[in-house]
């Protein structure tokens, strides 16, 4: 078997692997062992969680809550079945039935909707951003040592991504050099393409509907998409930032909303690190992956490499791309001719520019030598395809299942989650601080939040 194959030879391959696939069956559902959830807030995320939870053996939805009953419907026709509704939740958490509860409300609700879940006894999985205000990091994190033997779960996706962890060992093991650099965008084109979820409805801030484009419920960009970002920083570089700076303004979308349209960020890091961050809603182009895909992801910078990376969802796949830096400038010596050539050589790769991107590829791809002819056949043949950059790599599973599988693990095993309370809370300083950098035009440290930052400020048109 030649390595690089031709184009023939791997529809060919691809062809038979289909055919042998045969239809998907699927099991019935006979988990008895299942978690009994309820759900708050039926809107588009809890519905999309919904969608993910129709799938998973290890929870049964049993309750749901909104206070709106055409989200009710809604949940209930993607999740099935016949789980009692709430519109005040509760009354949810009084029922006996109910283990854990899944918070997917808008943020201010956050807070004490976790509050009294714990207290009555739940597990809780949380969306992030896990709280809103610097006094309910403090809360929370107390009421939690209170009850120790409760999960609490943040909904950030990319720490259950196998991408992400695998980005995370190549960072800890050294593949990038010295990693002290990251950049993180989140860039969207809200004048062409206006998404149903930032596009103001009649109301105002009179309107829950528009909760995310008011500072009274909301952190804006930052906790909606930053939030997401800055956790991947603080996991890569293992710690919090020390400061963070930067500029906010409200400079296209002029419908009455009070948070920026406009963010940049730049968050210092202990060590001399730091990450810089945009998200604009002028436009959508990412630089990053050959601009084969839009809006956002991360870059890890190290002497030694880069990876560009961002997250799958049901509709795009996880991408993770590896580029070589040139390797470190041998000290010329002039009598030694030898050495003059490598220093050479070495200048040249840098004056070359970039190297070819690498995708990463997973175990699924390595050859175990006990697979079947076929088997390897198609491994050879995606591999070739991945190299050449004609697909690309699935993420075996979507990080939305794992993490919500994890969390009904963690409720039988007492285990401790992935993004765990001080995750969460890490993350959510992180949305806090964030925002009054902005507001107030200044350094913020992050020690800050335990002096009980106020940051209250409200965008300003600029
Ligand atoms: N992890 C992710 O990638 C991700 C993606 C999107 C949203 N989220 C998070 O999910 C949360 C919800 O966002 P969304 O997009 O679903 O918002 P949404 O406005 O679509 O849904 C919120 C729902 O909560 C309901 N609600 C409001 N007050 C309530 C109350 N007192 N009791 C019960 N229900 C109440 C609303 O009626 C609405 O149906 C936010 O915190 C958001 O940041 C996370």
């Amino acid at each position: 078997m030649k390595d690089d194959l031709t184009r023939r030879d791997v529809v060919k391959i691809a062809g038979a692997a289909a055919a042998m696939a045969g239809p998907l069956i699927r099991t019935a559902r006979a988990d008895t062992n299942a978690v009994q959830f309820g759900i708050i807030g039926t809107g588009s995320r809890g519905t999309y969680l919904l969608k993910h939870l129709a799938k998973i053996d290890a929870g049964r939805c049993v309750a749901m809550c909104d206070i709106d009953n055409d989200q009710l419907d809604k949940a209930q026709k993607t999740i099935g079945g016949s789980p009692k509704r709430f519109k005040d939740y509760r009354e949810l958490l009084a029922q006996k039935d109910v283990e854990a509860v899944i918070v997917t409300t808008p943020l201010f609700l956050h807070f004490p909707i976790t509050k009294d879940a714990l207290l009555s006894g739940k597990h809780v999985f949380c969306e992030k951003s896990l709280v809103f205000r610097p006094e309910e990091v403090h809360a929370l994190r107390a009421l939690k040592a209170e009850h120790p033997k409760q999960v609490l779960q943040t909904g950030l996706q990319r720490r259950y991504s196998k991408f992400y962890q695998t980005a995370k060992d190549m960072v800890d093991k050294g593949v990038l050099g010295k990693v002290t650099a990251m950049h993180c965008q989140w860039h969207r084109n809200m004048v062409n393409t206006p998404s149903a979820l930032w596009t103001a409805k009649p109301g105002g801030e009179g309107n829950l509907k528009n909760w995310r484009l008011y500072r009274k419920y909301s952190g804006g960009l930052v906790a909606e998409l930053t939030s997401h970002q800055v956790d991947v920083a603080d996991w890569m570089f293992g710690t919090g930032p020390e400061l963070v700076m930067g500029w906010g303004s409200i400079d296209l979308v002029n419908d009455g909303r009070d948070v920026y349209d406009n963010v940049q960020l730049i968050y210092r890091y202990p060590g001399k690190r730091q990450m810089t961050y945009s998200s604009v809603s002028c436009n959508q182009h990412s630089p990053l992956f050959g601009s084969s895909r839009p809006q956002m992801g991360e870059m890890i910078m190290g002497t030694d490499g880069t990876l560009h990376l961002t997250v799958g969802d049901d509709t795009n796949p996880a991408i993770c791309w590896w580029y070589r830096e040139p390797p470190k400038a041998t000290t010329v010596e002039k009598t030694d001719k030898s050495k003059k050539e490598n220093y050479v050589a070495g200048a040249t790769m840098v004056a070359g520019g970039a190297s070819r991107p690498v995708p990463l590829l997973f175990d699924d791809l390595a050859l175990t030598g006990k697979e079947s002819f076929l088997d390897k056949e198609v491994k050879f043949a995606r591999r070739w395809l991945y190299s050449k950059g004609v697909m690309v790599q699935e993420e075996a599973r979507n990080p939305v299942d794992t993490e919500l599988e994890s969390f009904f693990q963690n409720v039988r095993d007492g285990g401790t989650p992935r993004a765990n309370i001080e995750v969460g809370l890490a993350d959510s300083v992180a949305v806090i601080l964030s925002n009054q950098a902005m507001d107030e035009g200044r350094k913020v440290y992050f020690n800050e939040i335990e002096k009980g930052s106020p940051a209250k400020g409200k965008a300003k048109n600029t």
